[in-house]
């Protein structure tokens, strides 16, 4: 059986789906402990392990155990397994209601958890964003996907693009309209809702793992001075999403693009980059090393990449880099 082929559920996930399913009436210690063939010392300390995650289970002497709901408005990974449709991405989740960054805790454990394994967080407390800088990581959903493809280390700044069409296409599903910033902001009328880093650990013909980051604003109504032009969220634009429903929805898109990525089918993503961008036609600047160059934006190739023709009529092909559109007020 393949990493890809498992469906692991924990004992604590068994002890949550017995406590949601008998409704917030008592169950005892003892007939979870015969269901799950488990001591009640075991039981007790998943209980108490699941009391620290914020669910609110009550516990009474003679009557057992009943789920009450959660203390605060904390993610409920529960909820996300539940109805996940997707095969391996997010099938095994590390939540945390706090951490300092998905993306480095996922790297920490990355050597010994299966592809598709998922770390998410409510907030991040040293959220980092791209090239070098930090990211605002309250108010949001933070998460970062473990993947293991065996492909070449050229083909892995694709990722980034497919994550981002992931997304897109996810928050099509629940009702929302964004758009993509090449190379991979998402954007909501006119101002990013959420950032994508992919980092990766590799030797030069080898790669043992790629972590995907992505931030999405959620329910910030104000941001930092330096990003309130830039920045907005979902609530503010009028969205009150589920974050379950939104994570299952991008596990699902992105397990199909990534599976099709590996026997080098891209054109459901590209055709999704091209049609969503915001970027292609538009007169843009480049910006690199400090220096701003104008360019028309002609297309995103079939390798993600985008393709530009200068003011002196030179052609150009951009790997990577940010990119800003001239002739707008706007941030983007
Ligand atoms: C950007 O600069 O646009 C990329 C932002 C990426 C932020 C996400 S939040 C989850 C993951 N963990 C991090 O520390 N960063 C990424």
């Amino acid at each position: 059986m393949s990493n890809k082929d498992k469906r692991y559920k924990s004992t604590k996930e068994m002890i949550m789906e017995i406590l949601s399913s008998s409704e917030a009436s008592y169950i005892s210690g003892e007939s979870i402990s015969e269901k799950l063939g488990v001591s009640r010392a075991s039981i007790w300390k998943h209980i108490n392990s699941l009391k620290k995650e914020g669910f609110d289970i009550e516990s009474r002497s003679g009557l057992g155990y009943a789920l009450k709901g959660k203390i605060n408005n904390s993610l409920n990974p529960y909820a996300i397994k539940k109805g996940l449709k997707s095969q391996f991405i997010g099938q095994n989740i590390e939540y945390f209601e706090s951490i300092d960054s998905t993306n480095t805790y996922a790297s920490k454990i990355a050597d010994k958890s299966s592809e598709g394994t998922v770390v998410i967080a409510d907030e991040q407390t040293s959220g980092k964003g791209r090239i070098g800088r930090s990211w605002f990581s309250k108010d949001g959903i933070y998460f970062s996907v473990i993947l293991k493809p065996e492909i070449e280390l050229v083909k892995i700044s694709f990722l980034t693009q497919l994550a981002g069409a992931a997304l897109l296409q996810a928050l099509k599903n629940i009702g929302v309209e964004a758009k993509i910033k090449w190379p991979n902001d998402i954007i909501l009328n006119g101002k990013k809702i959420a950032g994508i880093l992919t980092e990766m650990s590799a030797e030069i013909d080898r790669i043992f793992y790629v972590i995907v980051g992505i931030g999405i604003n959620l329910y910030n109504q104000e941001f930092d001075y330096e990003i309130r032009e830039k920045a907005t969220s979902l609530l503010k634009e009028g969205y009150n999403i589920d974050r379950e429903k939104l994570l299952q929805e991008f596990f699902k898109e992105f397990e199909k693009m990534y599976i099709d990525f590996l026997s080098d089918k891209k054109e459901t993503v590209l055709e999704i980059l091209r049609k969503e961008s915001i970027v292609i036609g538009k007169e843009i600047y480049i910006i690199s090393s400090g220096k701003r160059k104008k360019a028309r934006a002609l297309d995103i190739d079939s390798y993600g990449n985008l393709n530009i023709v200068l003011e002196n009529s030179e052609h150009e092909t951009v790997f990577t880099g940010e990119i800003s559109i001239r002739g707008l007020e706007s941030y983007i």
